[in-house]
């Protein structure tokens, strides 16, 4: 049996100390190279036998979107006012929340500008990860095209490819216009980036991007859409989201119907992939880079953190597309109910009966409601 360490490096999940060992030991890196092992399949087999992939094809050519034209970038923002409209929806006053005890601690005699200054270094932050893990879906996606032996997902990942390509133009572009400033890619994404890119079996790359990194993406950029009151960002979020839903779709439709051909073994290492991945992720979500940078002390700062409840319900709802999507394609009870077991140890197991993402993608289509309007 394979253990939390060798899966994820620690013992305990919660382990904060271990967490924070890790970190992006060169930010000044500007071509990060990954080895990728994998075979690139042609298929001579052209028909087309997959209806479902046909049909998220055929939408997906019908909803793209021009980043600049569909976009209003003359909107100026204001990104202290941002920050500070976002810290009174989440909790009042601060990003702690009423809930945690502050005296005694730096905090306590933080000024209402230090403050601000949490709260824009944040979506900086934020911004930032959802910028390279745009790309990871790019050169991901782009992998798939290669690897699938399926003409008709071949087919969807080349739309695919093209709206990832879109998102990290969308994200750098308000990052570069409209905020105050860059991040390097936080060490835990970039390590379950890598490991996606790595894996040779070619329905990983579809595991840890498509079900893993783009439903947690689709949960968090769903979250931020609601709380924002700063309408470019809004209208974007929205734009990608309904990107997002079709590619989470596509990862649901495609493992569906291999994981019919994968015994008991192989199905236990997906599931093994799935909660190292959901690790990786919630470690990430912990913005420990913010931290430093704000020059407190991050354990400390994170300690706090970790006692709010609002935080807690922020970090689980984030796998709020992740886990119906594992329950459809058969990986939370698979074997012993294993995945089932780390999803509850997660605190994330409430989710298992909302839609799934392939019964809602449609649904979520903001760019054709937008269209079907205009
Ligand atoms: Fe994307
Ligand atoms: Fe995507």
């Amino acid at each position: 049996m394979t253990t939390n360490y060798e899966m994820i490096g620690r013992e305990d999940i919660n382990d904060l100390e271990a967490i924070l060992s890790i970190s992006n030991s060169d930010v000044d890196e500007i071509v990060h190279t990954v080895r990728a092992e994998s075979d690139a399949l042609f298929t001579w087999d052209y028909s087309r036998s997959r209806p479902a992939l046909i049909k998220l094809y055929e939408k997906a050519k019908t909803s793209q979107w021009n980043a600049e034209t569909d976009l209003d970038w003359s909107i100026e923002v204001d990104q202290a006012a941002v920050a500070l409209a976002n810290q009174q929806q989440m909790n009042g006053t601060d990003v702690f929340g009423e809930n945690v005890e502050l005296k005694g601690t730096v905090f306590s005699t933080w000024t209402e500008d230090q403050w601000i200054q949490l709260g824009i270094e944040m979506q900086n932050w934020s911004l930032s990860q959802f910028m390279h893990g745009e790309q990871g879906a790019l050169i991901c996606t782009a992998q798939i095209v290669e690897t699938v032996p399926w003409i008709d997902a071949k087919y969807y990942a080349a739309t695919q490819v093209m709206d990832e390509a879109r998102h990290v133009e969308v994200f750098a572009k308000y990052l570069d216009t409209k905020l105050s400033g860059h991040y390097p890619i936080n060490a835990h994404l970039e390590m379950l980036l890598d490991d996606i890119i790595a894996d040779n079996r070619w329905d990983m790359t579809y595991l840890g991007m498509q079900i893993m990194v783009e439903g947690l993406a689709l949960a968090a950029f769903g979250f931020m859409h609601q709380m924002t009151t700063e309408p470019l960002l809004k209208k974007l979020l929205r734009y990608v989201m309904s990107d997002e839903a079709r590619h989470v779709a596509f990862g649901v439709l495609s493992l569906q119907e291999f994981y019919t051909e994968l015994d008991s073994r192989e199905i236990r290492e997906r599931q093994e992939f799935a909660f190292e991945a959901a690790v990786r992720m919630r470690d990430r979500f912990l913005q420990q880079e913010v931290w430093e940078r704000m020059g407190v002390d991050v354990k400390e700062a994170l300690t706090l953190v970790l006692q709010d409840p609002n935080r807690q319900q922020f970090q689980n709802i984030l796998f709020s597309k992740i886990v119906p999507n594992c329950k459809k394609l058969g990986l939370l009870d698979a074997g012993d109910g294993w995945l089932r077991d780390r999803f509850t140890d997660l605190g994330v197991i409430q989710f298992e009966d909302w839609l799934d993402t392939e019964t809602e993608y449609a649904d979520l289509d903001e760019v054709a409601r937008d269209r079907a309007t205009a």
